[in-house]
């Protein structure tokens, strides 16, 4: 199931992700588009009460920075890419 981005970041949005999201829900995948961490925070939090995992795609995000915290550290799983 795909739930829509803000128009603001091209990140994923949490109130779409909440209108969206089921019981079967297992994970919640978010990419952090053009090197602008998604909203780490707000997506957790979601994934956390409805017992699912944040999975955050940084492969355009390497060395940036959510909350004065270094992406790789905040998501339950973060997935980089090292391609050239
Ligand atoms: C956001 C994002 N995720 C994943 C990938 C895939 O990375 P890889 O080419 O290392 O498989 C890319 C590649 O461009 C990407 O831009």
């Amino acid at each position: 199931m795909f739930a829509d981005v803000s128009a603001d970041t091209l990140n994923l949005d949490r109130g779409e992700v909440s209108k969206k999201i089921t019981s079967r829900t297992k994970a919640i995948i978010a990419v952090d588009y053009a090197g602008h961490p998604a909203a780490l925070d707000e997506l957790g939090e979601l994934a956390e009460t409805r017992g699912a995992l944040l999975i955050e795609d940084a492969c355009h995000a390497l060395g940036a920075e959510f909350q004065g915290k270094r992406v790789g550290g905040i998501a339950d799983m973060t997935v980089f890419s090292f391609h050239r």
